[in-house]
């Protein structure tokens, strides 16, 4: 019995594991973000609302979700309602993924549980620091974080251009062999090792070209209070799934009990 007990409970509270779709794993910048930190949350909700919600939506939480992070329901109404919805209304937007589709090459998807499903804050944070320009893509912007994004670079302005620094590897039987500064000096390399050896331009890292608004701390901290807000709308979902599994384990527990008195009533008429 109780083993049985201690096997539903480890199943009940086992979390289902995130996937992460960031293609090969590139390291990721730590956000620190503080979920207690209401103000960076009410920061947050001001830039998606400004900056991101004209393509993407947060439609499985309320506008009102922030009264609980301490604004006002006047303060909702003014600061972050733009198309005449409800306080008490989902976050939706108006862009039709078939537009989207056309524009970006696919949707721009819901953002409530993205913070989840890519496996935290850090991969957001990250993915809005990583921006670089890359005339080969359709919206002149690649991004290390997220391979080939359809996304434009949105918040530009904000940061200024980015460009990449290229480094140039010699990859032989899926491997990397060596890394070079300089496309020519891999070349040689290459052509000193004759057949199987290609060359691959890989981005070491991004540099700022031109600056924006903002400097580089200030801009941090907008990609930090963007990943605090859209942990925190993905967080009240957490809380109602362990309140959901704590419901489970309950009527198991009971369920449990009720089948095992009913067995012992049962077999005292044939002992
Ligand atoms: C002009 C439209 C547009 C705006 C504005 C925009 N995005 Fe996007 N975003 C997209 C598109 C399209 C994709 C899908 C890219 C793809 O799949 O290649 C995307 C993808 C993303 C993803 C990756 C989602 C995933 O898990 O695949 C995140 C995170 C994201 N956007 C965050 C933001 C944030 C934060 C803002 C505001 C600062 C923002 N976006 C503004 C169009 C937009």
């Amino acid at each position: 019995m109780k083993k049985l007990f201690a096997l539903i409970t480890f199943i009940a509270l086992t979390p289902i594991t995130a996937w992460s779709a960031g293609g090969p794993s590139v390291a990721l910048e730590q956000a620190n973000i503080d979920l207690n930190n209401h103000a960076a949350i009410q920061r947050g909700a001001k830039y998606f609302v400004n900056y991101c919600m004209g393509c993407h939506s947060a439609k499985y939480v309320r506008y009102q979700l922030m009264e609980k992070v301490g604004l006002t329901t006047e303060q909702i109404k003014n600061n972050l309602i733009f198309d005449g919805g409800k306080v008490g209304g989902l976050m939706t937007n108006a862009m039709p993924e078939k537009d989207a589709a056309e524009w970006f090459g696919g949707p721009a998807p819901d953002l409530t549980l993205t913070s989840r499903i890519r496996g935290g804050e850090d991969w957001i944070y990250s993915y809005l620091k990583s921006f670089y320009t890359d005339p080969s893509r359709p919206m002149g912007v690649n991004n290390t974080v997220f391979k080939n994004v359809g996304m434009p670079n949105v918040l530009w302005e904000l940061e200024g251009i980015k460009e990449p620094v290229y480094h140039y590897a010699v990859i032989h039987d899926g491997h990397t062999e060596k890394v070079f500064d300089h496309e020519e000096d891999a070349k040689n390399y290459i052509r000193e090792h004759g057949k199987g050896y290609k060359l691959e331009k890989v981005v070491d890292h991004l540099e700022i070209t031109r600056p924006g608004q903002l400097t580089s701390t200030e801009f941090d901290q907008v990609a930090r209070d963007l990943a605090t807000y859209l942990t925190y709308i993905a967080e009240p979902m957490k809380l109602e799934r362990h309140s959901l599994g704590l419901w489970v384990i309950l009527f198991l527990t009971v369920f449990t009990i009720l089948a095992y008195m009913t067995k012992k009533e049962w077999w005292k008429a044939i002992h």
